[in-house]
């Protein structure tokens, strides 16, 4: 009688993420997917040496985040998150034609702001190619029609500089939320969407300025739940100690000294990593 075959024991291997942005805004959707799948393995590019998306043109927002999804399909990623409203707005679609990987993107959140305000006025805060896109003009026509709901738009590049500077606090974080808020507060906007992933960095700020009548709403928890809703339950759960791997394509030592400021839960397990990209 053959002596029976065992199989070896295999651990299953942590989900892999890969999440892109233009620079570190996207380390506030990265931070609420670590919240709610503990488990996953992630590789995160902040393309800083490129950033600001929202002054590029689709054309050349579509290059960058084709390379960066190379990159982190070479590094053996599951999925990726697009944790970038101005990329997914512009090149979702040539990403899901171009990959065979699930791509989560994400948009600003008109349709959540418009079923909580009160007053029918909101203000969405995004950047200049997000609120030129066609994509941006369908989610206003089919969720805020003009008759219904008073929109104001504003692009915020000083809020990206700050971010991307490290700074999220001071008088210069206020000034600009003065600056791109004021009128919208006096229009009688009682709802802000936050429509950049920069911009998360910035929400106490703006809080604490406007004060806690003003409704403020962003996108990354959502984006972190239709993310594990993309995972196999089985993969959610396993022993191994998860890696998270945080790449620049900017300056590394500039990321390692403004990262326990943006993300100080992840000082301790986040390796963070040189990119040279074509
Ligand atoms: N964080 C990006 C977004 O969500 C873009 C910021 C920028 O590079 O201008 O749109």
């Amino acid at each position: 009688m053959k002596p029976k075959k065992t199989s070896p024991t295999t651990t299953p291997k942590n989900t892999k993420i890969g999440i892109l942005d233009s620079g570190v805004g996207g380390l506030t959707v990265l931070l609420e997917i670590t919240k709610i799948i503990p488990h996953a393995d992630i590789e995160y590019i902040a393309d800083s040496s490129h950033c600001p998306y929202g002054a590029k043109s689709p054309t050349e927002i579509q290059h960058r985040v084709t390379t960066l999804s190379k990159q982190l399909i070479k590094k053996g990623v599951d999925i990726i998150v697009i944790a970038c409203n101005s990329a997914t707005i512009h090149a979702v679609e040539s990403l899901r034609s171009s990959f065979h990987i699930p791509f989560v993107g994400m948009e600003p959140a008109i349709k959540p702001a418009t079923l909580t305000t009160k007053s029918n006025t909101i203000g969405i805060l995004a950047t200049e190619a997000s609120i030129a896109g066609e994509k941006f003009h369908h989610l206003l026509n089919t969720h805020a029609p003009a008759n219904k709901i008073k929109v104001i738009t504003q692009p915020c590049p000083k809020f990206v500089t700050l971010v991307e500077a490290g700074t999220i606090t001071g008088t210069s974080v206020q000034k600009a939320i003065h600056e791109y808020t004021s009128h919208m507060i006096l229009a009688g906007a009682d709802t802000l969407v936050l429509g950049c992933t920069h911009y998360p960095f910035l929400k106490p700020a703006i809080q604490q300025t406007l004060g806690n009548n003003i409704n403020i709403i962003d996108t990354g928890n959502a984006v972190a739940k239709r993310t594990l809703s993309l995972i196999p339950n089985n993969q959610t759960t396993n022993n191994q100690t998860p890696t998270i791997n945080i790449h620049t394509t900017g300056n590394l030592n500039h990321l390692i000294s403004i990262f326990p400021k943006l993300c100080p839960s992840l000082i301790q397990s986040a390796s963070l990593q040189q990119l040279i990209t074509s």
